[in-house]
């Protein structure tokens, strides 16, 4: 069954490494991370945003994440697996999520004033734990775009706010904004794409051991943007988080980071090769097939040389 991160996050913190939340939206999509987790022996969050969950449809959804911990159990495996709500936007889609089965939330109101912010986090937590559901919350806005909300610029933590927080709240995690972004442009052409580490430390010493969450940390890679491009695709100016950064981030208290972008353009470059090389295919498994492979090669490679969640 479906575990929620509160001893994942334990022994990720303990050990030094992050655990891979990954987003999906689609059976392939899902196939690619659980094929990739069970083979590296890391444990999983499967990622949901209130988009994804729409697309799928509700009550599809438990099933699908019941389909991927068969699997796993099929496969002798005993990773543990989570279903968490990505960006939840409000008390009633998280307690509608801890009713169908989900073993974690996020409530995100970084965009809220803070007391506002702590409010609906701390009846969310309250919630969630009569239920074994662990709650991730947010502070401070990573700039680009959180689901319909725009932010110009990055509005980093303030390591000041994040005791009170957690501990008014009750939260099991906190999500934290050091530059990171969501997306595909998360730097312009010639910036130093650096995350503000200084302030992740500063954090740390205000909550040591605290699981702490990086969203928008997909790296991005050249080869996949340039296959899309090659192609027939248009993506221009795609910059996103350096390895070396991220591998930082996961020996630190990161204990959660946040995987998206990467396998939607690891499974268009799939899909794009495909419909370059092959125009008379029409079997959507011979197309579809190739794009989980990429995505799954991908994360494996990840979850061995950044994450660091192999074997753990
Ligand atoms: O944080 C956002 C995730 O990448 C999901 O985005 O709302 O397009 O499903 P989405
Ligand atoms: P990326 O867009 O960098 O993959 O971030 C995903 C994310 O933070 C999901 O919540
Ligand atoms: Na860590
Ligand atoms: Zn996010």
């Amino acid at each position: 069954g479906l575990s929620n991160t509160k001893e994942m996050f334990a022994k990720a913190n303990k050990e030094g490494y992050a655990v891979p939340a990954f987003n999906f939206n689609n059976m392939e999509q899902l196939q690619g991370i659980i094929e990739a987790c069970v083979e590296e022996g890391s444990p999983v969050i499967l990622q949901v945003s209130t988009g994804a969950r729409k697309y799928i449809g509700k009550e599809m959804l438990p099933w699908l994440a019941k389909a991927a911990t068969a699997y796993v159990e099929a496969s002798g495996s005993d990773i543990p697996v989570a279903l968490h709500l990505d960006h939840g936007p409000n008390f009633a889609e998280a307690k509608d999520c801890i009713e169908y089965g989900f073993s974690s939330v996020m409530y995100d109101g970084s965009h809220h004033p803070y007391d506002a912010n702590v409010a609906e986090a701390k009846q969310v937590a309250d919630f969630a734990h009569q239920h074994d559901v662990t709650v991730e919350a947010e502070l401070g806005v990573l700039a680009g775009i959180e689901d319909d909300v725009v932010a110009a610029e990055h509005v980093y933590t303030q390591p000041d706010e994040v005791e009170d927080f957690v501990s008014k709240t009750g939260v099991d995690s906190l999500a934290i904004a050091i530059g990171t972004s969501h997306g595909a442009h998360k730097f312009k052409p010639g910036d130093d794409p650096k995350l503000r580490l200084d302030i992740l430390a500063e954090i740390e010493k205000r909550i040591p051991g605290f699981p702490i969450v990086l969203h928008g940390s997909s790296a991005v890679p050249k080869q996949f943007v340039e296959m899309i491009n090659q192609y027939g695709g248009k993506i221009a100016d795609a910059i996103g988080i350096p390895d070396s950064e991220l591998r930082k981030a996961a020996k630190s208290a990161v204990a959660k980071i946040n995987v998206d972008t990467d396998g939607r353009l690891a499974f268009t470059a799939g899909i794009r090769e495909v419909f370059a090389k092959k125009p008379g295919e029409f079997d959507p498994r011979k197309y579809v097939g190739p794009a989980k492979d990429y995505m799954k090669e991908y994360y494996k490679d990840k979850i061995r040389n950044v994450f660091g969640s192999n074997g753990a």
